[in-house]
């Protein structure tokens, strides 16, 4: 008889993925980027040129150098990046991680255990509500507006908490694009967020994963900026949405000690060296200008999908206007569940991410769902929507 390996797994694994399929023609889903903007000959030089200079320190983990991160790679992420968002500081405070999901697990490794509470945007990222769920962490959802959080319903949440003796771990933020809403928070409210997490004894964590990618407004300075010197925020940025997420490399910038913390977790030995070799080699001469050209790619797509949503959902739905990024969030007159019509979507080619998987409140999200204009081109975007709003007609959603 066959061994039955996955009877000795633990009882408490996430279901298996099951067998990959092909996209479908209409793939809304995922933080996919646009296949015609990947800068792959910008790329292509600067791995031959540093791989040509550098490439006897493959031999060593971490090019030999520091397990924070290729050096001249932090370097960039601190004066370049780091600059963007109004941040000043060393490279020793910039740790490279594989991917911002990685810097996702680092930090809530380090804060969070079982029985723990959160507090987090009211819409959110699902990798994120995913792995609070896993880690049987408790999160509680602040109501956002068009621009973001709202500080009197942060100060009220904490202030009910605090009233049950319950402290939050941290605020998890996504202030500037957020996903899924795309709004930008501006610089008085994070003033305000600020004083009121101080006040209260809160961390924040602050991803910034989009924030290369604001058009609709200027970009304002990040909460770790703004914070200063004290030291209560933890900020993380990915170069997935400005480069290319296959790369899978993404950054935390914290205090010394905190990187030093989190580097004691970060037991895999180091984020793939040939990527960082060539981002450092290609982002100091290339990120602005590319960063600029995919910004008005995107900004086609978004505008394509904006106005097909408008023009085949009409008013019953409601559609955000993103300030940058790639996703627009729909919402749907009370009582809709959009998840009930994913599968029919799904048999016309479109897959979009119901809202409920990216809210802190199911109930609350059902009625909304997600959908991504970075990968497809707009055309397609336009057929995609007008054959979605069929769905929903076909489906009792949309009256005819
Ligand atoms: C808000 C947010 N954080 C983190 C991530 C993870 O991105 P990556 O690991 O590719 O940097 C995503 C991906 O879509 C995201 O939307």
């Amino acid at each position: 008889m066959a061994f039955d390996m996955l009877a000795n797994f633990r009882d408490d694994l996430p279901a298996a993925p099951g067998a990959w399929a092909e996209p479908p023609d209409f793939a809304f889903v995922g933080g996919h980027n646009d296949p015609e903007s990947i800068p792959f000959t910008g790329l292509a030089e600067a791995a031959v040129t540093v791989l040509r200079r550098e490439g006897r320190n493959l031999a060593t983990y971490n090019l030999g150098g520091s397990p924070q991160g290729y050096l001249p790679l932090r370097e960039f992420v601190m004066s370049g990046l780091g600059a963007r968002a109004g941040m000043t500081g060393s490279p020793d405070q910039v740790l490279i991680v594989s991917g911002s999901l990685q810097a996702l697990d680092l930090v809530n490794q380090a804060m969070l255990s079982s029985g723990d509470t959160v507090l987090i945007e009211m819409a959110t990222y699902g990798g994120m509500v995913s792995r609070l769920e896993r880690l049987g962490v408790k999160y509680v959802g602040i109501e956002l507006d068009d621009h973001g959080i709202v500080p009197a319903a942060l100060r009220a949440t904490l202030a009910d908490l605090a009233a049950t003796g319950v402290t939050p771990k941290y605020l998890y933020t996504i202030p500037t694009v957020q996903n899924p809403t795309g709004s930008v928070l501006p610089t008085e409210r994070r003033r305000e967020i600020l004083d009121i997490a101080r006040e209260f004894g809160v961390p924040i964590f602050d991803d910034e994963c989009y924030a290369d990618l604001t058009w609709g407004c200027e970009r304002p300075p990040s909460f770790r900026a703004l914070d200063g010197d004290r030291g209560q925020v933890i900020y993380c940025g990915s170069f997935s949405k400005s480069i290319a997420p296959a790369l899978r490399v993404g950054y935390i910038i914290a205090d010394e000690p905190v990187i030093q913390q989190l580097l004691a977790l970060k037991t895999d030995a180091g984020t793939g060296a040939l990527e960082q070799l060539t981002l450092a080699e290609y982002a100091p001469t290339h990120f602005d200008d590319h960063v600029e050209q995919l910004m008005v790619a995107l900004q086609t797509k978004c505008d394509a999908m904006v106005s097909a949503v408008k023009e085949h959902f009409g008013d019953a739905v409601h559609v955000t206007e993103p300030l940058g990024g790639i996703y627009c969030w729909l919402t749907f007159p009370e009582g809709t569940d959009t998840a009930s019509f994913a599968a029919a979507a799904a048999a016309e080619g479109i897959e979009f991410n119901p809202g409920a998987g990216w809210s802190a409140d199911p109930e609350w999200g059902k009625r909304r769902l997600r959908l991504c204009f970075g990968q497809a081109a707009p055309d397609t975007i336009r057929a995609g929507v007008a054959k979605l709003a069929e769905v929903c007609r076909n489906n009792g959603v949309l009256s005819s």
